[in-house]
């Protein structure tokens, strides 16, 4: 006899699974958006948060108790007070003009506002842009500027920003501001300044057009408080929106080196670095170095120390091959100074070296 089929009761079974399938997804996906808050925040990112919330009222106590909104919270990843940055003037060579100029355009108002108060005559800068070719210390200087001045840092990518916050850019905009002038003296470092202020094309997207219009309206509100400073940097001076490039009356080129400046970043680099007192030549690594970025310096000095541990540990390996089979004594090795040939012959046969130093050539 054929097996019965009781259709009610398997179409009673498909409808049961079905329903606790899409209870699971439901409760999951709930539950992971309990987990995000409501601007899709993960829970380490608002730890990270909180730590850095902290840390700026441990240092302003008179922040504590300031409430923050959403959007402000997540602008907090991105800030990072002066304690925590390690760049100063020293540790950039060659743009002393520049930086003394900084100096007055950025640290005069931030650190003494009340110059720029008692005239109208005197107006603090509403913002300053670094530009020129990549890896010449755009960053550097900025962060070097909010070290010096003791001011928190702020720093964006424009790009990220509005990738992460698409649709919600003008809230995240917003608070960018408010959040900075809660945290005063503060520069708002944006990298890659084009990016975001690109000339305004009629194809521009409503957003990104309202957005520029937000933007520019928070910025010139900052105009009589000099204690928030906007730095921007960019590769790309010419893609640079007019009524942005008003906004950001001092500008500087960062330029590649010189052959002054070149030894001046050179010493900069090798600070600490043990050279050779009869075979260093540091005029004639600058000589050779033309066309080269401060970026370019140092992977020259990494790929020049890097040539002389190869060396020791080539020498090392063969004194510990001859040790077993001599059983001789260990005899005292330490890694040579750095000659100008080493430079020089990074510079005769461009990247051929490894950077794995054991693997030995
Ligand atoms: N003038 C300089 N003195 C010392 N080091 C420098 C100098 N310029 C560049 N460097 C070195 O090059 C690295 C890159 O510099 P930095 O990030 O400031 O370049 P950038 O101008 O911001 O480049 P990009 O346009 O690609 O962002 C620095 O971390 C530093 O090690
Ligand atoms: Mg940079």
């Amino acid at each position: 006899m054929a097996p019965k089929f009781d259709l009610k009761a398997i179409s009673d079974i498909t409808v049961l699974i079905g329903t606790g399938l899409s209870l699971y997804y439901l409760s999951s996906r709930l539950l992971k958006d309990m987990e995000m808050g409501p601007i899709g925040v993960s829970k380490e990112s608002k730890n990270k948060q909180s730590a850095q919330w902290q840390k700026l009222c441990k240092k302003m106590p008179e922040l504590s108790g300031t409430p923050l909104n959403a959007y402000e919270e997540s602008i907090l990843e991105f800030v990072v007070t002066p304690e925590e940055i390690d760049t100063t003037f020293e540790s950039i060579g060659g743009l002393e003009n520049i930086i003394s100029e900084l100096n007055e355009s950025v640290i005069y108002p931030l650190v003494m506002p009340e110059i720029f108060t008692s005239s109208p005559l005197l107006q603090a800068p509403s913002g300053v842009l670094l530009y020129g070719p990549p890896g010449c210390g755009k960053t550097m200087l900025a962060k070097a500027l909010a070290k010096e001045s003791s001011a928190n840092f702020i720093s964006i990518r424009m790009s990220a920003l509005m990738d992460k916050w698409y649709g919600e850019s003008n809230k995240i905009v917003g608070a960018l501001f408010s959040l900075a002038n809660k945290i005063e003296p503060c520069i708002i470092f944006i990298d890659e300044i084009d990016s975001f202020l690109r000339e305004r094309m009629s194809s521009d997207h409503e957003v990104t057009a309202s957005l520029k219009a937000e933007f520019m309206t928070l910025w010139d509100g900052l105009l009589s408080n000099g204690r928030v400073m906007i730095i921007g940097a960019t590769n790309r001076m010419n893609d640079i929106d007019d009524a942005f490039l008003r906004r950001l009356p001092k500008r500087f080129l960062i330029s590649l080196p010189g052959i002054e400046q070149r030894e001046k970043i050179l010493n900069v680099l090798l600070k600490g670095t043990r050279v050779d007192e009869n075979d260093f030549d540091i005029k004639r690594i600058a000589q050779h170095t033309n066309g080269m970025s401060g970026s370019d310096l140092k992977e020259l000095c990494r790929e020049a120390a890097l040539s002389a541990a190869k060396e020791y540990i080539r020498q090392k390996q063969l004194l510990q091959k001859n040790q077993n089979i001599e059983g001789s004594k260990d005899l005292a090795l330490t890694p040579r100074p750095l000659r100008t040939s080493d430079f020089t012959s990074y510079l005769a046969h461009g990247t051929t070296h490894s950077n794995n130093p054991f693997d030995l050539d």
